[in-house]
């Protein structure tokens, strides 16, 4: 009997994540520029403002006991009142008026929790969740495993295309599957892999597609705001949270790890009232409540007004690498035939568009020239659900957060000799 027949299916549904083929080339090929890891700059990482907040909740041994013992479930009060209203700033005039309660704001370890708590809330086995194409991996990995079915609907540069959802959910419907479907999944500022932004005037049309698809209520919009402090230039549209003005659809999902840090692991959603007690159960199950020192750290930061002048400091420096990403592809990329990218203005990620006869894969031609040459990067195939249309092959997700401005042109250059290659073969 193999391990494998030991476990659950769940368990197995989980091996052989996309991820994990990247992970084994970065570690056994350590002098590649890596375009593929996805992490913020080690050298941004907060290490003064962490130290600060750290001494402000240990210089009252009172606070310190309480933030080394168990929280709860639904996480740190004064975190979670922070954390509302800074949403309530950064919404300004289009959320002004709703009722929000802080009840209704629940942390996690990191929003990948929440994510995968929503999912096993919503949905059973064979249930389906609608999701832009491109889009988040790991999301998509995360349906897998929760034997979610996951079918993509149509995105251009202003995000998912509301006539397109439109015409998804009619056809779902027309195949007896409506009931079925359970949440619509938007990665809302600066996509992981696309790095687009949903438009203000599609959020709107979105929302209420949704709404009106959702005959009892049943289809919700997960809301991942993961890249929303991460803009270098542009417009802050509200979240699609502040078109639901009911408040029963849309679930926000936000997270420190991209404008603080990702090693902290506290992430937050703000929730439908009656999605508070099933997520908070939940979790009580998992858990007990998300990391507390954590949580009393975080709030320390918000509190001492640590976290903004940090998030203009990642700005300046993400703009810079952005800008240098760009350059270098206007440079190298720009003269071959057929390549394409929309220049992103905030977010970790420049998305590329091949010739078609291009297959990015692993195990494809472009990728073992691309490591010959020294360079990593996100074959996009993973980002595909596959379904009702198939993956394109022929895209690439470049992250420019980790490696300096002259690893991000040398790597570029490296990439570009590589699709010269295969062209050429
Ligand atoms: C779109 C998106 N959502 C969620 C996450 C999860 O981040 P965390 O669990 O660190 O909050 C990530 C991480 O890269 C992401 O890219």
């Amino acid at each position: 009997m193999s391990t494998l027949d030991s476990l659950s299916r769940r368990a197995a549904l989980a091996a052989g994540q996309p991820i994990s083929e990247l992970m084994r080339q970065a570690l056994a090929h350590p002098e590649l520029i890596s375009l593929a890891a996805g992490f913020v700059d080690q050298a941004t990482l907060p290490v003064e403002a962490t130290r600060a907040a750290f001494d402000e909740v240990f210089h009252d041994p009172r606070w310190a006991q309480a933030a080394l013992q168990y929280g709860t479930p639904a996480g740190h009060l004064p975190l979670r009142e922070a954390v509302l209203a800074a949403l309530v700033e950064n919404d300004g005039a289009a959320i002004a008026g709703q009722h929000l309660s802080v009840e209704q704001v629940l942390v996690t370890a990191g929003s990948n929790e929440l994510l995968h708590l929503l999912v096993d809330t919503l949905c059973d086995p064979g249930d389906i969740v609608l999701v832009p194409e491109p889009t988040y991996f790991v999301f998509l990995g995360m349906l897998r495993n929760l034997g979610v079915r996951a079918i993509g609907v149509t995105a251009d540069e202003q995000g998912l295309v509301p006539e397109a959802l439109d015409e998804e959910l009619a056809r779902l419907a027309g195949t007896g599957e409506l009931a079925r479907v359970k949440a619509l999944y938007v990665v809302s500022y600066f996509d992981n892999p696309s790095s687009v932004t949903l438009s203000e005037e599609r959020r709107g049309p979105v929302v209420e597609t949704i709404k009106r698809h959702s005959r009892h209520g049943t289809i919700r919009i997960i809301e991942d705001a993961a890249y929303r402090e991460l803009r270098y230039g542009g417009p802050n549209p509200p979240s699609m949270r502040s078109f639901d003005a009911e408040g029963d659809t849309v679930v926000l999902t936000e997270t420190f790890s991209k404008s603080f840090s990702p090693g902290i692991r506290v992430g937050w959603g703000f929730l439908p009232r009656d999605l508070v007690e099933p997520l908070s159960d939940q979790k009580g199950n998992i858990d007990f409540g998300s990391p507390n020192l954590s949580q009393h750290v975080m709030a320390a930061v918000m509190d001492k007004g640590l976290l903004r002048p940090h998030v203009e400091k990642l700005r300046d420096n993400y703009r810079k690498k952005l800008a240098a990403t760009l350059a270098a592809c206007e440079e190298h990329l720009r003269p071959i035939p057929g390549v394409h990218w929309s220049p992103p203005r905030g977010g970790l990620y420049v998305w590329l568009t091949l010739p078609d006869e291009i297959a990015t894969g692993p195990g494809g031609t472009l990728f073992e020239h691309a490591v010959e040459e020294g360079v990593l990067y996100v074959p996009g195939e993973y980002s595909y659900a596959g379904q009702p249309h198939e993956a394109r092959t022929n895209t690439i997700r470049m992250s420019f957060g980790v490696q300096s401005v002259e690893r991000i042109r040398r790597g570029v250059e490296g990439l570009t000799r590589a699709i010269r290659r295969t062209l050429e073969q």
